[in-house]
């Protein structure tokens, strides 16, 4: 519960005795429009109770009530009972809690002793890292984040694609046509030419589809060098996605991916065949899901080899056991909406009470305005490609910019990754989208560059007013553009808090986006070195808090706030 909603709720108490403290803690409402106040008390729930109307007992409730020091002005306006937050309480609590917590503004607890898993990026080795990755891995990353950030106990898992047939097709095609040398300077791109051939050569030889399936039966009953060539595969697919996670600063806690369940299929094949679950259909084995309008899991094909669903069953109880999680998430695609309702509900048929802490946190598309992609025919935009086109365009503006700027390069790094970031997260994630460089690196817009500018232009402005917090004088902040600011700095915590209940990191994004806008209209309305010492000392406060939030804001979003542009 908030600071000033606790008082409003206080303050109500104290003339309503006929409700409780949570009855009118839950009538509270926050007006669509601050014009009508910061809080607002609809009174129709007493109408019934003191056999008046809502408008009259408002208007009484609002001669009982007098202005304090923490709302200025506490007014009826039809049946609702407005409050207005007092800008130099305000003011006082907000700046003077960041001072004190600084970067850690925000942060909570309220996690303590519950373990979150959240399963995210998990690529697919011996395949492209490539632009439709990102969204698994962004979104993922900044949803443990958060909860970390609230003090869960947080386990990042990469489930790596590293198994199943499309193995059988690259050591096929690397027998027949790979150089080990050549793989070995370009490994995926190497890798991705191998299945192009692969597949135009399948369609003309229909032999070649039969021999990849025999190579990974060979990889299955764990051949000699059908896993040798495997294991070297994946080890150097792995290099490769590191040198992107690293780029993105991201660390993972576990890479235990497809294969690791490999041999921890056969205890959930038979527990199901205890738990009679299991029908033969077609030679294959399927869980019937009829009864719940889903079509018959398949978790064994009719030749024996086990599927990718099968791995996820044997995934999900391994975690458990190994674990113990209160809440295991998945990052993935929404177009995987069936197989996660599959895998959920075959889990709790197998009489997994837990299975109601899976969650499957789908997401939309990404789509590149260049047109549709595919990994069959070799058409792809790897990932790292675009983070690097990207630093070099904001190189390139820098150059033209600010050409004097120290640290050119990690500047260029810090915004030009940002900036990819910053577009990632700024909507709904369910929402399809289209990446678009006009949009990605605009200084101007609601974008990455534009946040991380306007922090470092707090920093300048603190850097050049010699600020050294002292006390202040909280009864100068008197402009309207300075109360709106802070009342956005004040809303940051619960923010963070809502972002974690929807699983929406962008409710962050958009919150040090209308910071940064705030922030600059303060900054253009409200002269800070012209100003008399004390109302410069109190603005400086209020710049190191809108500088703090937006730094706390843009690292919960995997991305650097650099102190100069
Ligand atoms: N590797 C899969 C893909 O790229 C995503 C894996 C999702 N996670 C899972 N536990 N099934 O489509």
């Amino acid at each position: 519960m908030s600071y000033f909603e606790e008082k409003v709720v206080m303050l109500l108490s104290d003339v309503i005795k006929e409700l409780s403290i949570e009855e009118i803690r839950e009538a509270l409402e926050i007006p669509p429009d601050s014009t009508l106040g910061n809080f607002a008390f609809p009174c129709f729930r007493l109408a019934k109770v003191y056999r008046n109307a809502p408008q009259k007992i408002s208007q009484k409730l609002s001669e009982e009530l007098k202005d304090n020091e923490f709302f200025n002005k506490i007014e009826a306006n039809g049946p609702y009972l407005n409050f207005f937050i007092n800008q130099e309480a305000l003011a006082k609590k907000v700046i003077s809690e960041i001072l004190k917590e600084k970067e850690n503004y925000g942060r909570s607890d309220m996690g303590k002793g519950q373990k979150i898993l959240v399963e995210f990026s998990s690529t697919n080795i011996a395949k492209p890292f490539h632009i439709g990755h990102i969204r698994s891995t962004v979104i993922g990353n900044v949803l443990r984040n958060i909860y970390r950030f609230l003090g869960y106990d947080t386990v990042a898992i990469n489930h790596l694609g590293d198994y199943g047939t499309q193995f059988g097709m690259a050591i096929a095609a690397y027998k027949k046509w790979g150089d080990r040398e050549t793989i070995n300077q370009n490994p995926i791109r190497e890798i991705l030419k191998l299945y192009v051939k692969f597949n135009e050569e399948a369609e003309k030889d229909e032999g070649l589809t039969e021999e990849a399936r025999n190579w990974f039966r060979e990889l299955e009953n764990g051949t000699e060098e059908a896993v040798a060539i495997w294991s070297w595969i994946r080890e150097i697919s792995l290099q490769e996605f590191n040198r992107v996670y690293r780029m993105l600063g991201i660390k993972f806690d576990s890479y235990a991916g497809e294969s690791f369940y490999s041999d921890k299929m056969q205890v959930v094949l038979d527990t199901m065949k205890e738990k009679n679950l299991l029908e033969e259909s077609e030679g294959a084995m399927v869980v019937d899901l009829s009864e719940y309008a889903m079509p018959p899991a398949i978790v064994q094909k009719a030749d024996g080899s086990t599927i990718y669903l099968t791995r996820d069953l044997a995934a999900a109880i391994y975690r458990k056991d190994h674990y113990d999680f209160d809440k295991n998430l998945y990052v993935v695609a929404s177009q995987q909406n069936l197989h996660f309702r599959q895998l959920f509900k075959v889990l709790e048929l197998m009489g997994f009470d837990w299975a109601q802490d899976c969650e499957h946190i789908a997401f939309g598309m990404i789509s590149m305005a260049e047109g549709a992609m595919s990994t069959r025919k070799g058409r792809v935009i790897f990932l790292e490609d675009v983070l690097n086109q990207s630093i070099e365009k904001t190189k390139a503006i820098i150059e033209e910019r600010n050409p004097n700027l120290e640290n050119k390069d990690e500047v260029a790094r810090q915004v030009g990754i940002g900036a990819i970031l910053f577009q990632e997260l700024f909507n709904n994630r369910i929402k399809d989208y289209v990446f678009d460089w006009e949009k990605v690196l605009n200084f101007e817009g609601e974008t990455g560059p534009y946040v991380q500018y306007t922090h470092a232009r707090a920093c300048s402005l603190l850097e050049s007013g010699k600020y050294t917090p002292t006390e202040i004088n909280y009864s100068l902040l008197t402009a309207k553009e300075e109360g709106d600011l802070l009342l956005s700095l004040y809303q940051f915590p619960q923010i963070i808090v809502d972002a974690m209940g929807k699983k929406e990191p962008f409710f962050i994004t958009r919150s040090i986006t209308d910071i940064a806008k705030k922030f600059n209209r303060f900054y253009g309305a409200c002269p800070i070195k012209t100003s008399e010492e004390y109302l410069k000392n109190a603005r400086l406060g209020l710049v190191y808090a809108a500088k703090t939030v937006i730094k706390i804001g843009l690292s919960i979003l995997g991305i650097d706030a650099p102190e100069r542009m």
